[in-house]
């Protein structure tokens, strides 16, 4: 495993639409096992493809030790339910924070590193971490949909 360095808002990367996965090679578990690696250091609960500099539809989310890190190739999100209005950050963006409002249930197919369907379920934190994951392969960035940004003071934790 290796860490991988993490691209910052202003590099084109992060607004260019990623392309599908077709090949589950062992390029692509060592993306995911690097991208792990990278998110455990840099304390984030997500990270996107782009992130790290590949433009190809793969995201990790990390929202709870027991779980796990879940890995997201080439995911969809298929329903959504409900509102929540809360604070999002972006390891893209360090020390910046803004209120974004994202659905409460959210439901997500993908395939597993293997190329298996599943589906997946998360609430709360995963949901909103799903829905900005998978932004990152759009090209979206939090900061096009945040209603306001978080002053320091407002910051928790600071
Ligand atoms: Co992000």
């Amino acid at each position: 495993m290796a860490l991988r360095d993490i691209v910052h808002e202003g590099d084109k990367i992060l607004t260019k639409k990623c392309r599908p996965v077709e090949k589950f090679d062992a390029k692509l578990a060592q993306l995911l096992d690097d991208m792990a690696e990278t998110l455990e250091v840099e304390e984030g609960v997500g990270l996107a493809a782009p992130q790290v500099g590949i433009l190809r539809r793969v995201c990790i989310v990390c929202v709870d030790e027991e779980e796990g890190v879940i890995e997201l190739i080439n995911p969809e999100i298929i329903e959504t339910s409900g509102t929540q209005e809360g604070g999002e950050g972006c390891l893209s963006c360090p020390n910046e924070y803004g209120i974004v409002i994202r659905p409460m249930n959210v439901t997500v197919k993908a395939q597993d590193r293997h190329g298996n369907e599943f589906t997946v379920k998360g609430e709360g934190l995963k949901a909103r971490a799903f829905c900005h994951e998978i932004d990152h392969l759009d090209g979206i960035l939090f900061k096009s949909k945040v209603v306001r940004m978080l002053r320091p003071d407002e910051i928790e934790g600071n």
